[in-house]
């Protein structure tokens, strides 16, 4: 019988595993627990850390539900969300970056006619493209649009809110448009788990203000993606790591005083 020492216990671990009927659940599986048991190892991790761990872990799982997605935070302000982000989406010459979805994503969004106002006072105009690479029209194209309020909170964070700066439209013939209040920079939640996180690394919570973009289109694929002000304080600092130069635009002056206009083409990326 094997004695389940430091130097076996990983091999024992892994061998545990080999029977997995799934070859992907088994490699990954595998991975993940050769990593984690060098993570241990290399940092010597003693009890007490070890139970900070499980503590914030299970805190974090208990803090999240259907309306809050702490797990969805942790794993952006560690970077993972785009690193998942940048493997899956290597290849895409001409197509929109993509970004995080963020965890206010919450599927609540009222369909509304091309040109409607998210806001009574809505002093910006948004024009969206929405094409193929080739720059046509997408039939069946919808896209999603959600962002913060001037407080920098989604209506999804306040307790019985209904839906709001948050709507879906149809792209029609190769576009929409819509009107909303400027967005402006914001930061993550830091009441729970991931905000001790950040104060134990001296890090800010801030984002740089953007509008938040889910298009789809039969026979494409999703892109979830924002634009984001340039100009902005935070676009070199962004908490969770999101900005894309491609993805910033420049607000220009409106039609009248105290108007802005912001305009993006989004190309998406045809199934093949
Ligand atoms: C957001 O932009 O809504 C967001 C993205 C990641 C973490 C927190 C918020
Ligand atoms: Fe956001």
């Amino acid at each position: 019988m094997a004695a389940f020492d430091d130097t076996q216990l990983t091999e024992a671990v892994l061998s545990s595993f080999a029977d997995a009927p799934d070859p992907r659940t088994r490699g990954v599986l595998g991975k993940l627990i050769a990593h984690l048991h060098a993570f241990v190892r290399d940092s010597q991790l003693t009890f007490d850390e070890w139970r900070v761990a499980i503590d914030f872990l299970t805190r974090t799982g208990q803090l999240s539900d259907d309306r809050r997605q702490e797990f969805i935070l942790l794993s952006d302000v560690l970077g993972v969300s785009m690193l998942v982000d940048a493997i899956n989406h290597g290849d895409h010459a001409g197509v929109t970056d993509s970004t995080v979805l963020g965890p206010f994503y919450v599927g609540e969004h009222p369909v509304l006619p091309d040109g409607s106002r998210l806001a009574p006072d809505a002093p910006l105009t948004v024009t969206a493209r929405v094409t193929d690479v080739g720059g046509h029209a997408i039939p069946g194209a919808t896209a999603d649009v959600w962002h913060a309020d001037h407080d920098g909170l989604y209506d999804s964070q306040k307790p019985g809110a209904e839906p709001s700066l948050r709507a879906r439209f149809a792209c029609g013939d190769g576009g929409f448009t819509f009107r909303t209040i400027v967005p402006r920079s914001y930061p993550v939640p830091t009441d729970g788990p991931v905000g001790e996180l950040l104060r134990a690394g001296h890090r800010h919570a801030m984002r740089p203000a953007h509008i938040h973009f889910l298009l789809r289109a039969p026979g494409f694929e999703t892109l979830i993606t924002h634009v984001f002000l340039a100009g902005d304080d935070y676009l070199a600092s962004d908490a969770v790591f999101g900005v894309k130069p491609s993805l910033i635009a420049q607000l220009e002056p409106g039609d009248a005083p105290g108007e802005h206009r912001l305009s993006y083409h989004f190309a998406m990326k045809g199934l093949s």
